[in-house]
């Protein structure tokens, strides 16, 4: 049976100036998802956009938009993203109390909820709240900034999660955030992975072209991930 892959673009490496434009480009280019990464300076050494940011962009586009919070704390910003027209809100557990209570508050303001896990975090997060999860997020590399190298030993830990999925029966998406490219999202397939994060790969590729200058690249990692699934 064919899975269902989804590639989400992660605006952190878009241009800021032009957003919107942005996110209608990669969209209408086949882009399946919005990947909206929220840093805070404290919980990771870097700060990005939040919930005024993703309120402008909600009557640009219809897509589906995914909001990694790398913040902490992460209840008092859920409401706001909620309000600002989030489709899906994830954090990181260790940057919260209360993780049972986080991923409720999030359910309960009407978005789907998910948990991040760092490189170096261990999956005992999971055991007993797969049943409040929409997502799984494994980052493939220390988060804070984009542009980094895949960290091989994910493939591993992808491996791990989908059978935790496999075996609960319970329709959750596996997220895979960082350095993923069209020389690797096959390998990431393989191992599991539905839903691909994708920044420098794809809004670096387009800079020089125009208009729905996202195109080849995004052709490029359907490509590779029709090769898995043929
Ligand atoms: C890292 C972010 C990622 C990052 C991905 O903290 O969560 O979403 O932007 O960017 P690339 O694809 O360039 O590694
Ligand atoms: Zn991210």
């Amino acid at each position: 049976m064919s899975r269902t892959f989804r590639i989400a673009p992660s605006i952190l490496s878009a241009n800021f100036a032009k957003l919107g434009q942005e996110v209608t480009d990669v969209i209408a280019s086949g882009a399946d998802i919005i990947h909206f990464d929220v840093m805070d300076n404290h919980y990771v050494p870097n700060l990005t956009i939040g919930p005024l940011v993703c309120e402008s962009l909600r009557p640009v586009t219809d897509a589906f938009i995914d909001v990694h919070l790398m913040v902490k704390p992460v209840d008092r910003i859920i409401p706001d993203f909620a309000k600002a027209g989030a489709n899906m809100i994830t954090f990181h557990p260790e940057a919260s109390e209360h993780i049972d209570r986080s991923l409720s508050l999030i359910r309960d303001s009407g978005c789907k909820a998910g948990l991040v896990f760092n490189p170096a975090t261990p999956l005992h997060y999971l055991d007993h709240v797969m049943d409040k999860l929409d997502m799984i997020l494994l980052m493939s590399v220390n988060p804070g900034f984009g542009g980094q190298k895949f960290i091989p030993e994910t493939l591993n830990k992808i491996r791990e999660v989908r059978q935790r999925i496999d075996a609960s029966g319970r329709d959750i998406w596996l997220e895979v955030d960082g350095g993923v490219k069209v020389d690797n999202i096959a390998e990431v397939a393989q191992a599991g992975a539905d839903v691909f994060v994708a920044g420098s790969a794809v809004f670096g590729a387009g800079k020089d072209a125009d208009p729905h200058r996202y195109d080849s690249v995004l052709a490029a990692l359907r490509a590779e991930l029709a090769k898995v699934n043929g």
